[in-house]
């Protein structure tokens, strides 16, 4: 849970994006979008009800997709005041307080939100998804209400969705509720899913309990949609591996299984860049910035790290660089700030109370040994910022640190860049995450080898101007050209070209990784 305040601030803002195309595009059916994590959640905050947001890329980027088309999202209700709000079908509008959508909740009692959402979702499908095998738990006691929830989900679905509607599912809560929505919904229902997080390797996903249902699960979808090409080629590779009776084409990204077809390709998904760039140029980004310099007395110079306290997010190792940077230049002791803007996960999960042990632990490391009365090397802190106040710190960051083990993205990267208006930031970025992979400007690095992580950090904070210009310009323009709504345009046209027979379910040929 974070304790993120969402209060009034829904920030909606239907201009920014191509709305009008995204509806033409998907004509007269409707968009049911399915995610375990809801965009807003109602909480009582004493007598009054409150509304929150939860960090996360999943959210940050569905929810201005769904206010620009409109239609429904399916999602557990997880606060703890959300019934009260609800209408006599588990509807509510949202954002609540400019409504574009309906959001429609799915209510989850204790042991399933211990042993599907805690369990299966996020201490089998979760690690083995980021190749961390050593934190995959005890697993079978997981499996049987991950598949009662998939099924309740889909019980939900049937109740939103017509023939001819897009049924979206989001990510890896829902590898089987596909193969379930198939063979109840309508044959005209558009199945498709975007995951999240990567695929892995066949060696890591042999590993993976009841891993052939769920190669089956997702086949079960029209499309399957991966942010890189390697996900992609990855997921092939393991449903020829756990299917004997698939057929699978590399070149078209088609799977033929059990009488269906399913197109696999990739559309990195990105951010509002524009939005990103006027909050940055806002006024209150400025009065942010001003309040929070003055309260916590940054150096001159700022490196900036925004992350979900997530052990596949490298944030001990991030810290042993900056350890070992402040180490060798002791001319920048004083001169330099790290502000770790972080937010609280999944703590229930002993593998997220380490790390997150561990962070604290070197935040400390680091600052006795290095701090001194009227300088702080790290500043820590997970309370809610608004969008505004988060582009403000983007904006005024001359350094972003964005050092995951392993992501299947990492929007903070690409919304660091959205923010840098000035052209003058510098990003290092892990070459491990997704977004390493469109991003070619950013000093990569790989955050486990800590001296070239910290030579990376040198560099930058060395780097000339027309060098740090050059390369955030580029990156600018990598930015735009895969911003949210290219993204949404991508999925919804290829969803649609299957429903209207352009490169149909069952006629391979939507080209993979480009226009469809
Ligand atoms: N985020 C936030 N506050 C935080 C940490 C993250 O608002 O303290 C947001 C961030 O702006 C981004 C999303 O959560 O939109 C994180 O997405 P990303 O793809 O980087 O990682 P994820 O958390 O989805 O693994
Ligand atoms: C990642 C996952 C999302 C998830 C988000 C936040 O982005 O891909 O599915 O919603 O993390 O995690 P949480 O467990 O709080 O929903």
């Amino acid at each position: 849970m974070t304790n993120s305040k969402a209060g009034s601030d829904t920030d909606s803002d239907p201009e920014a994006t191509t709305s009008t195309d995204w509806a033409n595009a998907i004509g007269d059916g409707g968009l049911v979008v399915v995610s375990n994590r809801q965009p807003y959640s109602h909480t009582y905050d004493g007598d009054d009800i409150a509304v929150e947001v939860h960090a996360g890329g999943l959210t940050a980027g569905l929810d201005p997709v769904m206010q620009a088309v409109g239609g429904t999202w399916i999602a557990w209700g997880d606060g703890d005041a959300d019934r009260e709000v609800v209408d006599e079908n588990d509807c509510v509008p949202a954002p609540p307080d400019d409504p574009g959508y309906t959001l429609r909740r799915v209510w989850l009692d204790d042991d399933e939100v211990d042993d599907y959402y805690y369990g299966f979702s996020n201490q089998v499908l979760w690690p083995i998804c980021h190749s961390a095998l050593t934190n995959v738990t005890e697993w079978e006691r997981y499996w049987e209400q991950y598949q009662s929830v998939n099924e309740r989900f889909v019980d939900a679905v049937a109740d939103h969705a017509d023939p001819g509607d897009i049924v979206w599912f989001q990510d890896y809560h829902f590898a089987l509720a596909p193969a379930i929505a198939r063979e109840r919904l309508d044959d005209d229902t558009v199945l498709m899913q975007f995951w999240h997080i990567p695929w892995p390797a066949w060696d890591t996903f042999r590993g993976c309990p009841h891993g052939e249902a769920i190669v089956e699960g997702v086949l079960g979808n029209d499309l399957l949609v991966f942010h890189v090409p390697r996900y992609r080629e990855n997921f092939l590779h393991c449903v020829e591996r756990v299917l004997d009776d698939a057929t699978v084409d590399h070149e078209t990204g088609t799977v033929r299984y059990d009488g269906g077809t399913t197109q696999v390709t990739e559309f990195p998904m990105g951010v509002e860049v524009d939005k990103i760039a006027r909050r940055a140029r806002s006024e209150e980004a400025d009065e942010f910035w001003a309040d929070f310099t003055e309260k916590y007395r940054v150096a001159d110079t700022v490196a900036l790290g925004v992350d979900r306290l997530d052990y596949s997010k490298g944030i001990p190792e991030r810290l042993r660089a900056l350890e070992q940077f402040w180490e060798r230049n002791p001319e920048w002791r004083g001169k330099l700030t790290y502000v770790e803007k972080g937010s609280e996960t999944r703590s229930r999960i002993d593998s997220y109370q380490q790390v997150q042990d561990q962070i604290e632990a070197g935040v400390e490391r680091v600052n006795d040994r290095f701090g001194t009365d009227d300088w702080t090397p790290v500043l820590s802190f997970d309370e809610y910022i608004s969008p505004t106040a988060l582009a403000s710190l983007y904006s005024h960051s001359d350094l972003a640190l964005v050092s995951p083990i392993r992501d299947g993205m990492n929007l903070v990267a690409q919304e660091y860049v959205a923010a840098q208006v000035d052209d003058d930031g510098v990003l290092i970025l892990s070459d491990q995450a997704g977004a390493g992979s469109i991003l070619d400007a950013a000093l990569l690095v790989t955050p486990q080898n800590t001296g070239a992580f910290t030579d990376a950090i040198e560099r930058a904070l060395t780097m000339r101007g027309a060098e740090r210009r050059a390369r955030m310009q580029r990156l600018r323009e990598q930015v735009s050209e895969n911003d949210l709504a290219t993204w949404t345009g991508l999925n919804l046209r290829a969803a649609m070209a299957l429903r209207d027979g352009d490169g149909s379910a069952t006629e391979p040929g939507l080209p993979t990784g480009g226009q469809p």
